[in-house]
């Protein structure tokens, strides 16, 4: 027997170019965007950046690093959140910002949303600081989204309190 149907409402922002953004999230933009030129991603040749702004005010970034077994390729915002947390075990995380595109196309690309697997991660630094996390994503290009929250990207949410 059918309980119910439902529907989960999405909210976000979608900004036409970098210029709508703050001075501090244009240069984490920027700092994203610069580093996924720095990204080793010969197999895929998609190459994504990350920055990351700490509360301190501290920028963060990573790319992803891929690996001849595939597997143990890393995406750029685990590379950049794993090194925060290492790093910087008690500093709240504000924003997160991805760039990704593929390697030679960059003209033609929309903007890149983190993966099911960042989500998760995203969402265990929300859960452990009990804060949200703004989420940007953003193309080479310029149109730019943003979540004031991962959970908004994952709905049904699996977290530790299900353990
Ligand atoms: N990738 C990321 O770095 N972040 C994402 O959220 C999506 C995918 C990387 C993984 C792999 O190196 C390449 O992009 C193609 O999937």
């Amino acid at each position: 027997m059918k309980i119910m149907d439902k529907e989960m409402k999405i909210n976000y922002t979608l900004f036409a170019d970098k210029s709508e953004l703050n001075s501090v999230e244009q240069k984490l933009y920027e700092q994203a965007k610069k580093v996924r030129e720095q990204a080793y991603a010969p197999y895929s040749n998609f190459f994504v950046g990350c920055s990351v702004l700490l509360k301190n005010g501290e920028i963060i970034v990573g790319n992803n690093q891929e690996n001849a077994v595939f597997p143990a390729g890393t995406c750029a915002e685990q590379v950049a959140l794993n090194w925060t947390s290492a790093n910087f075990p008690n500093e709240q995380i504000e924003k997160i910002f991805i760039v990704g595109a593929p390697k030679d196309l960059e003209k033609h690309i929309e903007p890149v949303p983190p993966c099911g697997t960042c989500r998760q991660v995203i969402s265990e630094h929300e859960d452990r600081q009990q804060h949200n996390i703004e989420v940007y994503f953003a193309s080479i290009t310029g149109e730019i989204y943003k979540v004031n929250s991962v959970k908004t990207m994952l709905p049904f949410t699996f977290g530790k309190e299900l353990l």
